[in-house]
């Protein structure tokens, strides 16, 4: 029987990615003090803008990012890191600009690698990920149709990082921000279902009512490669932190 993971509902947005940063910086002084490094899996969107500014609050309060390693889930394939939708770009300037992490810690999958050279860069990046020691916290978002990363419905559950198509309401979601659907990037590069089931512990954030229909299929319906989000149900420590709207559905 699949488990199906828990979920926290908090009284706003901000309470539930304060959770969340508390986790992750407890986490973050445990390893310190066992001088291991802690390896996150990090995600983009406007969902954990609010994580990462709590995160830079907490660095600014003692909080070192000196002996963590960061795996970005996803980038567009075909912008530079420049374009100010890259998600190298979003990361820099809502959270490593701000921390002492090493730059060479960071890794983010290159949206410029020649397409010849793309299988290549994606075993680079699972190989990497593997010398780090494996994912220990795995943030996720979640697109309006039950996407993680950039896994896609349909998407299997057994393939590591890959360049994927982008869906039409992933590209639709993505139009505002690249000024027209015909300027965003229609494909990307993504960490897989498996890489991601492969974290420790994933968490999960959703806001608002656009998502509450999609919180409460990857909760409840069965699993389906039509909402890459049910495969969550298969991994033992997985949780959602939910904001009211999000949470909505869910008894
Ligand atoms: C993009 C990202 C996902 C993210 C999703 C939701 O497609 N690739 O990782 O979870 O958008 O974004 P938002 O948090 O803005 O709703």
């Amino acid at each position: 029987m699949p488990e199906v993971p828990s979920y926290r509902i908090f009284a706003s947005s901000q309470s539930a990615s304060t959770a969340l940063a508390e986790d992750i910086s407890q986490l973050i002084r445990s390893r310190d003090s066992e001088e291991r490094t802690t390896v996150l899996g990090l995600a983009t969107g406007n969902t954990p803008i609010e994580l990462y500014k709590e995160l830079i609050r907490m660095h600014r309060a003692g909080l070192s990012f000196r002996n963590v390693v960061t795996f970005n889930l996803d980038e567009y394939i075909g912008i530079e890191r420049e374009h100010p939708e890259s998600y190298w770009q979003f990361m820099h300037s809502h959270l490593f600009n701000h921390i002492d992490i090493n730059p060479e810690n960071i890794h983010i999958p290159d949206g410029m690698v020649a397409a010849d050279n793309i299988e290549s860069h994606c075993s680079a990046y699972e190989n990497h990920i593997e010398e780090a020691g494996g994912i220990d916290l795995q943030v996720l978002g979640i697109g309006r149709n039950g996407h993680i990363g950039f896994n896609e419905p349909g998407v299997s559950p057994d393939v590591a990082t890959h360049a994927t198509d982008l869906n039409q309401v992933t590209i639709n979601d993505a139009a505002e921000a690249f000024g027209g659907a015909a300027d965003v990037p229609q494909r990307a590069i993504t960490m897989g279902v498996k890489t991601i089931l492969g974290a420790q512990r994933i968490a999960l954030l959703a806001f608002g009512s656009s998502k509450a229909d999609i919180v409460e299929r990857a909760l409840t319906s069965g699993i389906t490669s039509e909402v890459p989000a049910t495969y969550l149900q298969s991994h033992p420590d997985t949780t959602f932190f939910l904001d009211q709207d999000a949470g909505k559905r869910l008894s």
